[in-house]
């Protein structure tokens, strides 16, 4: 079995996805053993919630994606064009054996596959742990110290502001950016007792100096998993990019991580999972895991295998595609 996962991630081909007419050819193996068993849940502009649609986006222009995040999205290359993913087992991140540069699961991620699909070039700046603002998360701890230094969507942007415009031309209207925070800071993004929420204000910040910076199309993910103060961020940040593409003509979309993995949850058969949910027994080992990662849900545990960030892409497509609004 370790063989096995070591040779599915070492071989690479071009994708069926790939033409030749691509202008950044990409080597991944998008192979999917599973079906996307679910629709979107499309919602209006209007939504006084966080709600599923594209305003604008064309994914046929995108030339460059450039993804901010935590560990669902990371390919561990912070901020430059990742390299493919191997496995070296018994680790079971898939990226360099004696780095951090490693993804959360047994291949390549959504972004990647999404990319490809595209012929776009991927500017990765996503890390795993990330919250959206460090500040905001160590004053919810004593001392507003946490343990473990993390990466944030402040770090991120940053990195990407001082840096992308060398690894890309970044023309606007051909630049696709995805924001994908929440996981991490979930009961932990207010400030302990007061009633400013910084971790919501700085994502917003964050969003309008893309803009500023020139974005036109941002993509934002939400969390699969529904909790009362994440979905209260998320309907902050919808309201934010509802009020951006009416008074900047940002191009936005939202895709709800929740809806797909709900609904995986409820029928995984139908998407063709079987037996173990998650994989592996931990994060640090692929010892004593499950013999077929393709048809688990998630490989690390928390973490989607590399045929559900298939899906995720699959999905992020369909919510592009099927739920346009008139704008
Ligand atoms: C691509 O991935 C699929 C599914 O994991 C696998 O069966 C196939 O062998 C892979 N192809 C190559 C060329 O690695
Ligand atoms: C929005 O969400 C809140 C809870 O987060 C809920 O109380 C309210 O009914 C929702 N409103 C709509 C229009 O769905
Ligand atoms: C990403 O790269 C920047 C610049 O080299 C560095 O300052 C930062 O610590 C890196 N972030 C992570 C999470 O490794
Ligand atoms: C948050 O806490 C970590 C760990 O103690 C520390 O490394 C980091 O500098 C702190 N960040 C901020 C913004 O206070
Ligand atoms: C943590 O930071 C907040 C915000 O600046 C401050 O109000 C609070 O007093 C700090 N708490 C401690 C224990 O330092
Ligand atoms: C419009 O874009 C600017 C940056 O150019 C940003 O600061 C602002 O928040 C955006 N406006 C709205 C209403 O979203
Ligand atoms: C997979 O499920 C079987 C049966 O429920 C269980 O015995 C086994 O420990 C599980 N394996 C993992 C890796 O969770």
């Amino acid at each position: 079995m370790l063989y096995q996962l070591a040779a599915i991630s070492l071989l690479l081909s071009f994708s069926a996805a790939q033409t030749p007419t691509g202008t950044f050819p990409i080597l991944i193996n998008s192979t999917s053993t599973l079906t996307l068993a679910v629709q979107p849940a499309c919602g209006p502009l209007d939504s006084a919630n966080f709600t599923e649609l594209n305003a604008g986006i064309s994914l046929n222009t995108i030339k460059t994606v450039v993804t901010f995040g935590d560990s669902w999205t990371s390919t561990g290359s912070n901020g430059t064009i990742p390299l493919p993913p191997i496995l070296h087992p018994p680790l079971p991140s898939a990226g360099a054996a004696n780095s951090e540069n490693r993804r959360a699961t047994n291949g390549f991620m959504w972004s990647e596959r999404l990319a490809a699909d595209l012929n776009a070039k991927l500017l990765d700046y996503s890390w795993g742990g990330a919250v959206i603002d460090n500040f905001a998360y160590n004053t919810t701890s004593p001392l507003n110290k946490t343990g473990v230094p993390r990466s944030d969507f402040v770090a991120q942007a940053g990195l990407f502001f001082l840096q992308g415009h060398f690894l890309d031309a970044l023309v606007p209207s051909e630049t696709l950016y995805t924001v994908a925070f929440g996981i991490n800071d979930d009961g932990q993004f207010k400030i302990a007792g007061g009633d400013i929420d910084l971790a919501t204000n700085t994502y917003i910040t964050k969003l309008g100096e893309l803009q500023a910076a020139g974005a036109q199309n941002i993509l934002i993910h939400w969390m699969y998993t529904s909790h009362p103060e994440t979905d209260a961020l998320q309907s902050s940040v919808f309201a934010y990019l509802a009020a951006s593409h009416a008074a900047n003509g940002t191009n936005v979309a939202f895709v709800n991580l929740e809806h797909l993995f709900s609904t995986i949850a409820a029928e995984p058969a139908e998407f063709g999972y079987a037996g173990n949910a998650t994989c592996l027994i931990s994060a640090n080992t692929i010892v004593g895991g499950c013999d077929d990662p393709d048809t688990s849900v998630f490989y690390i545990p928390g973490h989607p295998s590399m045929m559900t960030h298939g899906l995720i892409n699959d999905y992020t497509q369909a919510v592009v595609k099927r739920c346009v609004v008139d704008s």
